[in-house]
């Protein structure tokens, strides 16, 4: 749908992980891909809003093929925190060979679940995020323009009599970003799914989405 969380929506999540002792899963697919700020700048403010601020319970998913264009390879890092990787749950015993959450998780979970990944990605990935440490690569240059095409998409849309679904973020409108949400007045998602695909637009209902707004569209830049 593409509305981001504000900081005071993941501090009351990163609150509640705390208080009820319960982790977090942040699918930070599009990190530093809202372009209304820079996110991009190693160790320079302004950072990624991420819950990861307010609670040690977290489990980052950081994809590498939107940010850093890097799809094909199917290559991703998980982030956890060193308080969450080493603490001990002994129920874990019982499925796996330890009780440390970080061992399981590697050992129990990701390394049985997944194929893994070639050595050439991880060395690759590896030197993207170092060359972007390091001020050689502004990989955000990269990406920018599909902020423009999303700009310009819902442009056409908006001016054709269609809605945007999702349209804030709390208070503020929704950035420009890889995705956005669209409807037309008196069609259900299915609907308009079927009309738009004769015109050769492709998206997907929000309905399959798990969205309750039945009315509206997934579109893709
Ligand atoms: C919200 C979200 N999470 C995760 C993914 C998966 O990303 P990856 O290509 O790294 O598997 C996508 C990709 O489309 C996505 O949109």
């Amino acid at each position: 749908s593409w509305i981001c969380f504000s900081e005071k929506e993941l501090k009351i999540i990163g609150e509640l992980a705390n208080k009820y002792d319960v982790i977090v899963v942040e699918d930070l697919a599009y990190i530093c891909m809202d372009f209304r700020k820079d996110y991009s700048k190693p160790g320079e403010p302004p950072f990624q809003p991420t819950v990861a601020k307010y609670t040690d319970n977290y489990l980052l998913l950081i994809s590498s093929s939107k940010v850093f264009s890097y799809a094909g390879q199917r290559i991703g890092m998980m982030v956890v925190s060193d308080k969450l990787f080493n603490r001990k749950y002994p129920d874990l015993k019982r499925y796996y060979a330890s009780d440390q959450f970080g061992h399981s998780m590697i050992y129990g979970a990701l390394y049985a679940l997944s194929a893994g990944v070639c050595h050439s990605s991880q060395w690759g990935l590896a030197a993207i995020l170092k060359e972007a440490n390091d001020g050689n690569y502004h990989f955000i240059e990269e990406v920018k323009e599909y902020g423009e095409k999303a700009r310009i998409m819902k442009e056409m849309f908006l001016k054709n009599g269609f809605t945007i679904v999702y349209d804030k973020d709390e208070g503020e409108p929704i950035a420009d970003g890889f995705y956005f949400t669209i409807a037309y007045p008196g069609f259900l998602g299915n609907e308009l799914l079927e009309e738009l695909l004769y015109y050769g637009i492709s998206a997907i209902t929000l309905d399959i989405t798990g969205s309750d707004r039945h009315e509206g569209l997934r579109a893709g830049i």
